[in-house]
C-alpha cells in the first residue's frame, strides 16, 4: 500500500456563516484511486477546491507529500504537482485547444508565444490519450464531450503527481470513458499516482475505484475499500436512507397529439427529423454522443436556424425563428450546459428562477411582486429539494447538482405544453435523480408532452413512456420501452457508424 501522498485534518470550511465543511479529514494514498462520494451539497468539490488553492479554509490542516501546508495558492498546488479536473468545464472559449492547455504556462520563444511549438506539444498530449482534435480547433466550436477531454488532457499535461477527477465522465461517450479508464489506470498502477475521484455513476467505480470516502452534509463519514461495500451501502451511505425504486413510473394513457416535428433539417447535425409527442406522454431521444440530439432540441427551440422543415403545435405551424417564439408558444428547453447556457451564474437564484417567470410575476406597471415571486420560489426549492442556505445565493456558488436543479425549476412554475430536457440528470446524484424523473412524470400527468434527451440507457428505458434513438443527425429507431431493450436501442444508435466504418474499410 502506498504512503498517503494527502492528509486533511479537522477542515471547516463557512460561506456566509454557512457551514459547509464540517471538521473533514481526507487521506490519500500515492498508487490509489479513491472514489469521493455523497449527495449534491455534501462538499465534495469545496474540500477538493481547497486541496487546488482554489479556497481557503477556516480551520484543519492540509499536508502533501509530508509537508504541512497553510493555504496553498493554485499555482502553490500545481508545483506540489496538483492537478484538477472542475466539475464545470473552465476553458477560455475563444482559445485554441492548445491554448488552453498551456493556459498560464504558454511556451515562450524570443518574448513571443511559441504557436507551433504549442500546437506540437498539444498534439503529442492528445495522440497519447487517443483524443482524437486538431490543437488550434477553437473551443467553442467543440461539443461538450470534446471540451471535457480538453480539460483532461490540460490537467495531465502538467505532469501531476496527486489528479483530482471532479466527474468527468459526466459527458463523455463509453468509448471515451473507456479510454479515459485506461489512462486513470496507467496513470495508478506504473506512474504511481494517487487520483481523487468524484462521480454520480456509481456504476463506473467497479472498474476503477480502490477506495472510497463518502461524505454527508459537510463530513466525511466513512473510508473503506471499495471492495467492502456493496453498492446499496454506499447509497444508503450517502444518503441515509435507502432508495426504493430507482425508475419511479406512473402510467398515464396518452392524450391527443399536441407536438409534431415534420422533415426538420438543420445544419450538418439534425436531417430530415419527424416525431411526435403526445399530451401526458413522456418520450426520451436515445443514441450516442453527437448523433445530433442536442442540437435537434437547439433548432426546435430557435436558438440555431432551421434549414427546412415544420413545427406544429396542436394541428397548427408555429414559427420559431428564435427562443422568445418558442417560450411564448409553451415549449421550453431545459439546455445541457448549464453554466452556459442555463443559468445567469451571477444572479441568485431566486432570479434565475423568477426570470423567465417575469410575465406572470409583475404587476400592471411592470413591477414584480415579491410576494408572488416568494411563493413560487420557494414553491421550486421544495419541490426539488434545492439544497441552498437562502434563495439569494449566487446561482453559481450552488452544488453542481444543485445548480441543474435551479434550471430545471426555472420552466417547472411555467405554463409550458412542451417541455424539453437535455441530459437533466447529468451530475446529479441518485436520490436526486429521482426527485426529477418524478417532477417529469408529474409533468406528464398534468398533460404536458415531456422529452427529453438522454445519454444514460438504464434511465431511458427506465421511465420513458416511448424511445427515439438517433444517429448520425437522423431518427434511425424508434421503440415503445415495453418493446426496447439496451441492445435493439444501441444497434439503431450506430446504424449509420457502422455503415461509415465499413465504407472507410472498403475505401482503404
Ligand atoms: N462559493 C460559494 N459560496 C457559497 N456557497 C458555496 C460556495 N461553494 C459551495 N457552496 C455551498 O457549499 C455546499 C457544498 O457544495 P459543493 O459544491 O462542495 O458540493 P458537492 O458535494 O460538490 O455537490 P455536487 O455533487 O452537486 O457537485 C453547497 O451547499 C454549496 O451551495
Ligand atoms: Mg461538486
Amino acid at each position: 500500500m502506498g504512503e498517503y501522498i494527502i492528509e486533511c485534518e479537522h477542515i471547516d470550511k463557512s460561506f456566509s456563516g454557512v457551514r459547509v465543511l464540517k471538521d473533514v479529514s481526507f487521506n490519500l494514498r500515492a498508487g490509489e484511486v479513491l472514489a469521493l462520494l455523497g449527495e449534491n451539497g455534501a462538499g465534495k468539490s469545496t474540500l477538493m477546491k481547497i486541496l487546488s488553492g482554489v479556497y481557503t479554509r477556516d480551520g484543519g490542516s492540509v499536508a502533501v507529500f509530508g509537508s504541512r501546508f497553510g493555504d496553498l495558492t493554485p499555482k502553490e498546488a500545481q508545483e506540489l504537482g496538483i492537478a484538477i479536473i472542475h466539475q464545470e468545464l473552465n476553458l477560455c472559449s475563444h482559445l485554441s485547444v492548445a491554448e488552453n492547455i498551456f493556459l498560464g504556462r504558454e511556451i515562450i520563444k524570443n518574448g513571443m508565444l511559441a504557436k507551433s511549438e504549442m500546437n506540437k506539444q498539444a498534439a503529442e498530449i492528445l495522440g497519447r490519450l487517443h483524443i482524437d482534435m486538431a490543437p488550434d480547433a477553437i473551443v467553442a466550436d467543440l461539443s461538450v464531450s470534446k471540451q471535457q477531454l480538453v480539460e483532461i488532457a490540460k490537467a495531465l499535461s502538467t505532469n501531476a503527481r496527486i489528479l483530482i477527477m471532479d466527474e468527468p465522465t459526466s459527458a463523455l461517450t463509453a468509448k471515451e470513458i473507456d479510454d479515459l479508464f485506461g489512462i486513470i489506470r496507467k496513470l495508478r498502477d506504473e506512474d504511481n499516482c494517487g487520483i481523487v475521484y468524484i462521480s454520480h455513476r456509481l456504476d463506473e467505480l467497479a472498474s476503477i475505484a480502490n477506495r472510497v470516502t463518502v461524505m454527508r452534509d459537510g463530513s466525511a463519514i466513512k473510508s473503506a475499500p471499495f471492495a467492502e461495500l456493496s453498492m446499496s451501502d454506499i447509497i444508503s451511505l450517502m444518503i441515509g436512507r435507502e432508495i426504493k425504486e430507482k425508475f419511479p413510473r406512473v402510467e398515464r394513457a396518452r392524450g391527443k397529439k399536441i407536438f409534431e416535428v415534420k422533415n426538420l433539417s438543420s445544419g450538418a447535425m439534425v436531417k430530415d427529423v419527424s416525431f411526435e409527442l403526445y399530451e401526458g406522454e413522456l418520450v426520451g431521444i436515445a443514441g450516442l454522443m453527437g448523433a445530433g440530439r442536442t442540437e435537434l432540441t437547439r433548432a426546435i427551440f430557435g436558438i440555431d436556424q432551421k434549414d427546412s422543415g415544420q413545427i406544429l403545435l396542436n394541428g397548427a405551424e408555429v414559427h420559431i425563428s428564435r427562443p422568445i417564439d418558442a417560450i411564448e408558444a409553451g415549449i421550453v428547453l431545459a439546455p445541457e450546459d448549464r453554466k452556459k447556457d442555463g443559468l445567469c451564474t451571477r444572479l441568485s437564484v431566486r432570479e434565475n428562477v423568477a426570470l423567465p417567470n417575469l410575465r406572470t410575476l409583475c404587476e400592471k406597471l411592470g413591477i414584480v411582486n415579491r410576494r408572488k415571486e416568494n411563493d413560487m420560489v420557494d414553491k421550486s426549492v421544495k419541490n426539488l429539494s434545492i439544497k441552498l442556505s437562502t434563495p439569494e445565493i449566487n446561482a453559481g456558488s450552488l452544488s453542481g447538482g444543485n445548480q441543474q436543479k435551479v434550471v430545471v425549476a426555472k420552466w417547472l412554475a411555467q405554463d409550458s405544453k412542451v417541455v424539453i430536457f437535455d441530459e437533466p440528470t447529468r451530475g446529479i446524484d441518485v436520490a436526486s435523480k429521482v426527485e426529477i424523473y418524478s417532477l417529469m412524470n408529474e409533468l406528464k400527468m398534468n398533460g404536458i408532452g415531456v422529452l427529453f434527451v438522454s445519454s444514460e440507457m438504464p434511465e431511458v428505458m427506465g421511465i420513458a413512456d416511448r424511445i427515439i434513438v438517433m444517429c448520425d443527425g437522423r431518427v434511425t429507431g424508434e421503440f415503445l420501452s415495453a418493446d426496447a431493450t439496451q441492445s435493439k436501442i444501441l444497434e439503431k444508435a450506430t446504424q449509420f457508424e457502422a455503415k461509415r466504418n465499413t465504407e472507410r474499410r472498403d475505401a482503404a
